[in-house]
This record gives C-alpha cells, structure tokens and sequence, in this order.
C-alpha cells in the first residue's frame, strides 16, 4: 500500500501530481529547487482547490484535507520516508539521472522510483540506479487532475511487482491506466502524430486552408478541437519538437517526418495561443477566416486524417506497444477522441481502412503511406479489433 508519496520538481506536471495524490489521501512531500516553484505551486493549489469547493466538486474538509495533506521541501532528503516517488523536473536526461542516483541513496530499498517523462527512456533512466527494477515510468497528462488517462511504463528492468503496484497505486487515485512499452512517445504522442503531420501535408499541398481542415474534423469527425486550433493551443514550438524528438527516436522513419511549415511557424514566433498568433490570430477584434462547407473536400479531409491515425494505432498493436483497449483508452481519455481509433476501424471496416491507405500510397509511393501488416492480415481472415 502506497501511503507516502515524494514527487520531485513542483512546476505545471509536479504540483498537478501532488493534488491528486493528496486528494486520493496520500500524504505528499513536494520537493523543487526554486523557492518560487514552491511558492506558486502552494498558491495555485490554494486557489484551484478554493474554486472547487465554490463550484461544489469538493466540500470545504476535503479541501483542507489536500491542503494539508501536501508538504513542500527544498531538500530531497525530505523525501527519505516516500514508498513511491515521481519525478517531473526538466526533460533533459543527464539532469534526471543525477536526481534519480542522488534520491536512491535518501529513500528506502523497496520506494518505487518513477519519472513522468514525456520522451525518454525509462530503460536509460533506470540504468544509473543500483536497483533499476524499481525504475518505472508513470506518465501524466496535462492537467493532471483533470486528465483521466495515465501511461505506466515499465522498463526492460522493471520488476512485474512494480508493475502491478503502480497500476493498483494510480487505479487508486481514479486514473484509467494504460501500460505501454518503452518506446518513443509511449501511446498518445506516436499514436497522435498524423493528426498533426497529416493535416500539415493537407494544407501543404493546397487541398484545403487551415479553418477548412479544422471544419472537416471537428464537424464530420467529432473531434473537440481541429488540429491547427490544438496545435496552436500546444504551442508550435512544443509540438514541433515533440514531432522532431519522436521522428529521430524511430530513426527518421518518414511517418514522423516533421513539417516545414510549422517549423517555420516556430520559428517566425508565431507559436499560438501564447503569442497572440499561430495558425489563427488571437489580437483582439481578429476575424475567424471562414472555413469551406464542401461536404466532399471535408468528408476527404477528414477521411485521410482519420485513417491514418487508425494505421498508427494497429500499427502500435502490431508491434505490442501496448493492449487494444489501452490504445483505445489512451487516445479517448488522453487527448479526448471521441471514439477509439481501433474501435473506428471495426466501424468503418477494415476492407476500408486498407483500401483507403493503399490509394494514399499507390498515388504518392511514399512510405509513409503504407498500410499496416496487422490491417492487411485483419482483412485477410476477416477479423475485427473487438
Ligand atoms: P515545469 O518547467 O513546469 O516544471 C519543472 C520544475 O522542476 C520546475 O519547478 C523546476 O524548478 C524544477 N526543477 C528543475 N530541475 C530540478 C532539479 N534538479 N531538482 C528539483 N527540481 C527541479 O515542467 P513540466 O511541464 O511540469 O514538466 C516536467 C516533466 O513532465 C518533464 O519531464 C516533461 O517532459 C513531463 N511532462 C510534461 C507535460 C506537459 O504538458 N507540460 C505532460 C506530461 C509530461
């Protein structure tokens, strides 16, 4: 049973962390280097949890039992009594390493030691500990409070004790684990890469402008928000990175392949929401460009979006990145599709799905449109993911 928890770094991901252990009863030691990251994490913990109470989500004892159930630290010996520790410092590995090899000497033989990393190997992280088989990693998504989904990592390292102890820990804290092998962007940053990449080359090629893509996927699609809205919201330099990092980790496979545009974009500033311009300008009084209403060109749009994500996602299953309702759990309850992608295949029809992809591909006769080995037997012998 875990009961004390250590998190480290207390910046967006480690407070986020700390509130939803505190609110699942653990007792919570919040560790940063700056002072000021303390400061604000506590305020902002004030503020979100006082807000929760007004809109009624939490009565006022619950409230103060978070409250009072988090400690904030400057020392990492602080969190020498933790049975679980979770790391989310800066995503740089040497740094993490260095931490991980310091707190294994503080805490006792048997804390689980995870890392909320969005990029790197558990497998390396876990290499620089003396027992790396509890080296784990536990993937959060932001915010973490209100993010359903939770990606458990186990390394190659990783005892299967530690396994089942971090899925039952963040069962626990009412999170829809999803367990994922240690490859590059776990299950949602590979499984969601064509809904970036693939309506970059849309709009790269002419075929449509940037409302109209984000028109055909929300309103034929069902999505929340379009992929030019959310690379906006993301930001353009973060989400250009993240492509570039996934797209070097499988050693420049041309699936990942990042886009020309929105480097530019990063690189002119224009990174969204953040700065008042991305894809869309967010100056106040700024027009909405009008997106197209061609039910043809946004059925195609989306259609083209839509089936390579779904060859992402068997591919996943293909190559056991993870089970096919954690694929589907993953993408549902950590970036809020409306359907799982694999169930959207067994709608659409795998007959489809394969069609759909070998038109891409003989058109284009690039890699990146090829068709997963798994559709293609699937379709074969007649089978459906479910
Ligand atoms: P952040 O920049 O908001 O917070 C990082 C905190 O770590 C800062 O308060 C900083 O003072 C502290 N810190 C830096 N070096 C430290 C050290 N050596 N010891 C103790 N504290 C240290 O970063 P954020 O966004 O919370 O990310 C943290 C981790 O979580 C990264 O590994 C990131 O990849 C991962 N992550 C981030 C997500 C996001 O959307 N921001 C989503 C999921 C994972």
């Amino acid at each position: 049973m875990i009961k004390n928890v250590g998190i480290i770094g207390s910046g967006t991901m480690g407070s986020g962390i700390a509130q939803v252990a505190a609110a699942a009863g653990c007792l919570v030691t919040l560790f940063d280097v700056h002072q000021q990251a303390l400061d604000s994490a506590k305020q902002s913990l004030e503020k979100i949890t006082n807000r929760l109470v007004e809109k009624g989500r939490i009565s006022s004892q619950e409230k103060d039992a978070i409250q009072n159930n988090i400690r904030y630290v400057n020392s990492l010996k602080e969190l020498a009594h933790s049975d679980l520790t979770i790391e989310a410092i800066v995503e740089n590995i040497e740094v993490k390493k260095k931490v991980f090899q310091e707190l294994e000497g503080y805490v006792s033989d048997t804390c689980i030691i995870a890392s909320n990393t969005s990029s790197l190997s558990i497998a390396s992280i876990a290499s620089v500990l003396k027992n790396p088989e509890r080296c784990i990693g536990i993937h959060f998504f932001n915010p973490a409070p209100l993010m359903k989904l939770v990606e458990v990592i186990p390394a190659i390292q990783t005892s299967s004790q530690v396994l089942a102890t971090s899925q039952t820990t963040i069962e626990n804290w009412k999170k829809v684990v999803a367990v994922a092998k240690d490859t590059p962007g776990f299950i949602v940053n590979r499984v969601a890469r064509p809904f970036y990449g693939e309506a970059l080359r849309i709009y790269e090629e002419g075929i449509a402008d940037f409302a109209t893509i984000d028109h055909a996927v929300k309103s034929v699609g069902g999505f929340k928000m379009g992929p030019f809205q959310l690379m906006d919201f993301i930001g353009n330099d973060v989400n250009y990175t993240v492509t570039q990092t996934v797209f070097e980790a499988f050693y420049n496979d041309p699936r990942y392949k990042p886009s020309f545009t929105q480097k530019r974009f990063a690189e002119a500033g224009y990174l969204g929401r953040k700065s008042g311009k991305g894809f869309y300008d967010y100056s106040q009084g700024a027009k909405l460009p009008v997106p197209e209403n061609n039910p043809v060109l946004l059925n195609s749009i989306l259609d083209r979006i839509l089936v390579m994500l779904i060859n992402e996602a068997a591919d996943a299953l293909f190559l056991n990145i993870a089970s096919a309702k954690d694929i589907d759990a993953a993408m549902t309850k950590g970036v809020n599709y409306p359907k799982g992608l694999l169930a959207w295949a067994d709608e659409k029809s795998i007959d489809w799905c394969v069609k759909q992809l070998d038109t891409l591909y003989n058109h284009y006769h690039e890699d990146r449109y090829r068709c997963s080995a798994l559709l293609r037997t699937m379709n074969l012998k007649n089978e459906t993911f479910f």
